[in-house]
């Protein structure tokens, strides 16, 4: 009787659901990333779409949340003197933008303004990998290639010129999980993480989906079983 191999599969589901990979992100290589965004492109580049309490989409803790939050002062509200007043930054503050408005960005990049990261691996063409082929993807330009001043050359991007100058260096971090940060890894890592930004709610939508076709498979069986037992007599009797 399949009675045994069913309850199987229904104490398997709910540990096969929380799995993950299945088409997921990579937790560990998005964690990386966050740390390449906060240490490099989080100087020049926004995020404003993402708190810190969404960052335990990634697998961070409730303290480690609150501790990266914490480590930054947030302006807010206007103190007894009168002044604006600030304190340290709560899990639900969004992350911190480098410039006050995008007049200041601009100003500070030679004209150029570096956009807002929190959907750019949506935007940018080739989206993720795309993002990571340009980070790796600056090189001298060939000769008779004319590079004007304030860009630089870049075969990844459009046109082969680029106003961001060349964001990573090897070792510019620093990995807690002792990855050696070499250019290559940073540019996959933050890759990672900005395709985990973008898509704030696939980790979830994976896990239901396998949830429900486990349930549907079971459902089916059932009926299938049901309908087996319930004409078994009209087949005996004939
Ligand atoms: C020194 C400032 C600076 C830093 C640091 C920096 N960027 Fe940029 N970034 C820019 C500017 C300016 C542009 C706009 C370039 C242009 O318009 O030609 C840009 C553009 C980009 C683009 C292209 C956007 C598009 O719409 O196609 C990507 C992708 C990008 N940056 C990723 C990163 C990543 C990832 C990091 C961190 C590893 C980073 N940047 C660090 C200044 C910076």
């Amino acid at each position: 009787m399949p009675a045994r191999w069913l309850a199987a599969i229904i104490l398997a589901a709910p540990s096969i659901a929380h799995a993950g990979p299945l088409g997921g992100p990579d937790l560990a290589s998005a964690q990386r990333g966050y740390a390449v965004y906060a240490q490099v492109c989080s100087a020049c580049h926004s995020m404003r779409q993402l708190t810190y309490a969404d960052l335990g989409g990634l697998g961070l803790n409730h303290a480690q949340i609150r501790a990266l939050a914490a480590a930054r002062k947030v302006t807010d509200g206007v103190g007894a003197d009168g002044r604006p007043a600030r304190r340290p930054g709560r899990p639900d503050d969004h992350l911190p933008a480098p410039f006050a408005s995008p007049q200041a960005a601009t100003l500070a990049n030679n004209g150029a303004l570096p956009p807002d990261m929190s959907r750019l691996a949506l935007t940018r063409p080739g989206g993720a990998p795309g993002i990571a082929a340009l980070l790796t993807g600056y090189r001298p330009a060939p000769p008779g290639f004319s590079v004007p001043p304030g860009s630089y050359y870049n075969p990844a991007e459009p046109g082969g010129l680029i106003a961001m100058p060349p964001p990573l260096v090897d070792d510019a971090v620093e990995f807690a999980d002792h990855t050696r940060a070499t250019v290559p890894r940073m540019a996959a890592d933050v890759a990672a993480f900005l395709d985990w930004a973008a898509h704030p709610h696939r980790a979830a939508r994976t896990r239901i989906g396998v949830g429900v076709v486990l349930y549907l498979s079971l459902l089916a069986m059932l009926a299938f079983l049901l309908k087996r037992r319930i004409w078994s007599n009209v087949h005996r009797n004939h």
